[in-house]
Parts: C-alpha cells; sequence; structure tokens
C-alpha cells in the first residue's frame, strides 16, 4: 500500500466536528485540489458557494430533511452544475451572433449539459473530500440538498443552467478514527462486471448484502423487530419514506427548470 491507497482506504463520513475552524491555508489547499479535478471539455461547467452567513447555514440545515451538523460544521460548500457561465460567455462576447451569421442557431443547454454539469460538480466534490481527508478534516455528503428546491434556488439566488449537485460539510472530527466502525462495502465481484450487464436476482444481492445485514442485526436495527432483511431496511426507512417522495418531486423541479 502506499500513503494514497492508506487514505482512500480508511476515509470515512464524519458528522460530528469540533468548533477549530478550517484555517485559511488548509481552505486553500482544499480548493486548489478541487480545481485539479478532471473537468468534461477542462470547462469547468461547476461553481462552489461557500456558506458562511449562519441564518442561510440554519435554514439550510432545516430544508436538507433537518441535518443541524449542517448549521454548526466550520465549512459548508454547495456544488452546482454550472452550464450559466458558458451561457453568458457565449452571447456577451458574440458567439452566439457569430454563430447566427453563420446559419449556427443557438442551443440551449440541454439534458446532456446537466448530466456533463452534474458529473463535473461531482468530481470536483470527491477531490474535495479526499483533499481534505489528507489533511485531517472529516467531511461529510448531504444528498439531502436534492430536497426543497425552490427555497434552495430561492435561498442562494441560482439562476437557470445552474443546478445544486451536493453540499459537503467539513471540519475537524470529534471523535478519533480508531474507535469509528468502518462501514462495510459489497464485495468486489458483485460491483464490477464485464462487458455486459449481469442483473442482480435475490441469491446474488442476499450474498452482495449480507454483511450488511449482519451488521444492522447484530446493532438490533432490522425492522419487524430484527427478523427482517436488509432489503426491508432500505424498502421501509428509505425507499417508501416520505423524504425520497420529496426528493423526487424536488428533483423533477431541478431538472424541468433546466430544460425549459
Ligand atoms: C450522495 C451521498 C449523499 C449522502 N447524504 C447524506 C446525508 O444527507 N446525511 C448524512 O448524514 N450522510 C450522507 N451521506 C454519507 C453516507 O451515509 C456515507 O457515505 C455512507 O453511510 C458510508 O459511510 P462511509 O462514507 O463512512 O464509508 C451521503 C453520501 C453520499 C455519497
Amino acid at each position: 500500500m502506499n500513503q494514497t491507497m492508506d487514505l482512500l482506504h480508511n476515509r470515512r463520513t464524519h458528522r460530528s466536528f469540533t468548533d477549530e475552524p478550517i484555517s485559511s491555508h488548509d481552505k486553500r489547499l482544499i480548493q486548489e485540489a478541487t480545481l485539479r479535478a478532471p473537468t468534461a471539455g477542462n470547462m469547468m461547467y461547476y461553481s462552489v458557494l461557500e456558506i458562511t452567513d449562519q441564518v442561510k447555514k440554519d435554514r439550510l440545515a432545516l430544508l436538507c430533511d433537518n441535518q443541524p451538523m449542517i448549521a454548526t460544521a466550520p465549512l459548508v460548500w454547495l456544488f452546482l452544475s454550472d452550464a450559466r457561465k458558458w451561457v453568458n460567455y457565449y452571447q456577451e462576447s458574440g458567439s452566439v451572433s457569430k454563430g447566427e451569421q453563420k446559419q449556427i442557431p443557438w442551443r440551449a443547454p440541454g439534458a446532456g449539459d446537466l448530466l456533463l454539469a452534474m458529473s463535473d460538480a461531482l468530481i470536483a466534490a470527491q477531490s474535495a473530500v479526499i483533499a481534505a481527508e489528507s489533511l485531517g478534516i472529516g467531511s461529510c455528503y448531504i444528498g439531502d440538498i436534492l430536497e426543497n428546491s425552490e427555497q434552495i434556488i430561492s435561498l442562494f439566488n441560482l439562476p437557470q443552467y445552474t443546478a445544486v449537485a451536493t453540499l459537503v460539510i467539513f471540519g475537524h472530527p470529534k471523535n478519533p478514527k480508531p474507535l469509528e466502525i468502518p462501514s462495510i462495502r459489497c464485495p468486489i465481484e458483485s460491483i464490477f462486471m464485464e462487458n455486459t450487464y449481469q442483473e442482480p436476482h435475490l441469491e446474488e444481492l442476499q450474498k452482495a448484502f449480507g454483511k450488511q445485514e449482519a451488521r444492522l442485526r447484530q446493532q438490533n436495527r432490522l425492522p419487524f423487530e430484527n427478523s427482517g432483511t436488509i432489503a426491508d431496511y432500505y424498502y421501509f426507512r428509505k425507499h417508501t419514506s416520505d423524504f425520497m417522495q420529496e426528493m423526487d418531486r424536488s428533483s423533477r423541479v431541478i431538472i424541468e427548470r433546466w430544460l425549459s
């Protein structure tokens, strides 16, 4: 193993941070590493909003399915898919007019731009997470940022052709690492496939998620008084939950706004 492999293998999500702020030196290092992330066509189809306003952080914590650690985290970064910058550049620099003179009509950013910009933003976010980890700074993704998109759009003045990709909170971890139990992953062969998709069914899935299920059972966390399966756990706790219904509704708003 080398240092990078050690870092990747030992990274954990951290949700509880000390009050120690992230120094401007460390923040700068994370920013610089983030910028080195691969980006489609080297166009940097993303932006990052640092949320420092406590009123906005408090509101964000509520809008993200009420996760108070967002309000208290020392560093909060909102990763945005951002084609707006290029729309403005094309229009304001005259590229669009030059195109029209050559009978090339304007093409508004579409579904392809949205997915590409999402890729850019998420890849940049993961570079930030790893860079932070290398400095002893923990982090947590907040997927619930996809909820309540109307309020999020208005809270941060997001114009069309920007879309929320993810939220990451950072801080110095409160709990020393060795005390944390590493999360369990599926075995390699249940994730990596060759050439054609191999649709998994019950037996393979039980094998793939067996260790996670055993841990949940050991922790007495499975439904039906701990006699249920890991499928029951995610089905009732997540898949059919109110917050997933809201995430679906809100994500549709994000996509339709971009495409309208
Ligand atoms: C897209 C995404 C969304 C996530 N959303 C949340 C969240 O809203 N709240 C939270 O506490 N953790 C969130 N997490 C963290 C996961 O729960 C965590 O990565 C997972 O349990 C595995 O733990 P590990 O990162 O320590 O290996 C999210 C992670 C990802 C990648």
